[in-house]
């Protein structure tokens, strides 16, 4: 039984608490797409790990981490990554590969990434400057150099002539200063010896991984709504998150992924520019952000934070055949006194109770909200579905409904043990 786990709403939902959580069960997890934009935060035994591109899996012995094709790596800080991890006693060798397929984040890519957010102006995107939107651009504009390509080790051999031009096309953009391609290929160098003992092929140990019946977990970053297709263009990621992003950023075809769990807050948050209906400005806004803590893991930038927007998560659960939801985060709503869910959008004269693929229609809408009652006991590390208040059971059954799939897992806090998982849904199976 393989498992893909995504986000089902704009990024930061708590994939990796999730992920870590069902990893025991899995013996290896599979990350598909982004770079090191992602910044999945797992507490253990009180203990704090920020992962960027390194599956959280890594964290449970004997499991096996894969980065896939789709993946746009920065070798810097995948090291960085892994150095961090060696400290805190996590020995990676042996138990994590990289593609060859797997495209490069290079110098010029962040300093692109920040370029063009300047040239943007009000219109940026908000990117994590991280470089992942030029390395992206660079593979599908058939420039771009992956992984593999770093065997060439020859003096004047393709490796040296891609990185020729893509740093020329980079001084030709940066007119005050100039990047030497002699420096870029000295430090890839470096990297190789590190980097050569990581590199496998992916889709060739996944299909070795299905023909054993070792259980495999898909990785999603981001989150649908940032999805490159699928999400609210432009404001978007430059990758496909989606669970059809697992088969092109892995190698592996759809029949590989037997279910679909969709990762969503009990309300919603943002990180960047573009829409968010929901979006709180007020008070109460600020009351998630300082409960939830909701601020970046990756880029430390505060997240635009609001209600619970049901017609995004039920487009969440058409876009990537959801089977169930890890509603995360419940415990950031104790206390409340009404709670709101939006159940569709107001635009102009017209309700809509499906997503608009017009971001700029989407900015002008406002939600139709369903009000519920709060909770004033507690509800941080509760285990057990039947302990929770009566009006927090009527919540998660009303977001249950109008998102359109079971809430299998609900998390009540941050550590590992802080989790219900509902005996009678889908999901005992995974667990
Ligand atoms: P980029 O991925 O750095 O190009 O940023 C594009 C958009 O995706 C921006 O709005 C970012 O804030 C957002 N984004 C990228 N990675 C994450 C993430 O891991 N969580 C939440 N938002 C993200």
């Amino acid at each position: 039984m393989n498992l893909c786990v995504l986000g089902a709403q704009w990024g930061d939902e708590g994939k990796g608490k999730i992920v870590d959580l069902l990893t025991p069960n899995f013996g290896v997890v599979a990350r598909y797409q982004g770079g090191h934009n992602a910044g999945h935060t797992v507490y253990v035994n009180g203990r704090k790990f920020v992962l960027h591109l390194i599956p959280s899996g890594i964290l449970h012995d004997g499991v096996t981490c894969l980065i896939g094709n789709g993946v746009v790596v920065d070798p810097h800080a995948l090291f960085a990554e892994v150095d961090k991890l060696a400290g805190m006693g996590f020995d990676v060798a042996g138990r994590l590969f990289v593609s060859d397929k797997a495209h490069l984040i290079l110098p010029y890519h962040r300093e692109l990434d920040i370029l063009s957010e300047a040239r943007r102006g009000e219109r940026k995107i908000g990117t994590t400057s991280r470089g992942i939107g030029p390395a992206y651009e660079d593979k599908i504009g058939r420039r771009g150099v992956r992984v593999g390509d770093l065997r060439d080790t020859s003096d004047n051999g393709p490796l040296v002539g891609a990185i020729r031009e893509n740093v020329d096309a980079r001084n030709r953009l940066v007119g005050n200063t100039e990047m030497k391609w002699q420096d870029v290929v000295a430090d890839l160098r470096v990297m190789w010896t590190r980097l050569e003992p990581f590199v496998a092929d992916v889709s060739l140990r996944l299909s070795q991984a299905f023909a054993t019946g070792t259980r495999v977990m898909f990785e999603g970053a981001q989150g649908t709504l940032l999805d490159i297709d699928h999400g609210t263009y432009p404001y978007v990621t430059s990758s496909n998150a989606v669970a059809g992003g697992a088969c092109t950023g892995l190698g592996i075809g759809p029949k590989a992924i037997n279910a679909v769990l969709g990762v969503a807050k009990a309300y919603t948050t943002r990180v960047g520019e573009g829409p968010l209906p929901t979006e709180l400005l007020g008070e109460m806004g600020q009351r998630l952000r300082d409960t939830g803590q909701e601020y970046g893991a990756s880029t430390g930038r505060p997240r635009r934070c609001g209600w619970y927007d049901a017609v995004a998560v039920r487009y969440a659960v058409r876009i990537n055949g959801l089977d169930a939801l890890a509603l995360t985060k419940l415990d950031v709503l104790d206390g409340i006194e009404t709670l709101e869910i939006c159940t569709a959008y107001k635009c102009g004269d017209e309700i809509l109770t499906e997503m608009p693929a017009d971001t700029a229609q989407l900015a002008a809408c406002t939600p139709i909200y369903e009000s519920m009652p709060g909770w004033t006991q507690p509800t941080r590390g509760v285990t057990r579905f039947s302990d929770l208040p009566a009006e927090a059971r009527a919540y998660i059954a009303r977001l249950e409904a109008v998102s359109g799939v079971p809430a299998a897992v609900v998390s009540t806090g941050s550590e590992r043990d802080h989790t219900i998982v509902r005996d009678d849904s889908v999901a005992a199976t995974w667990f």
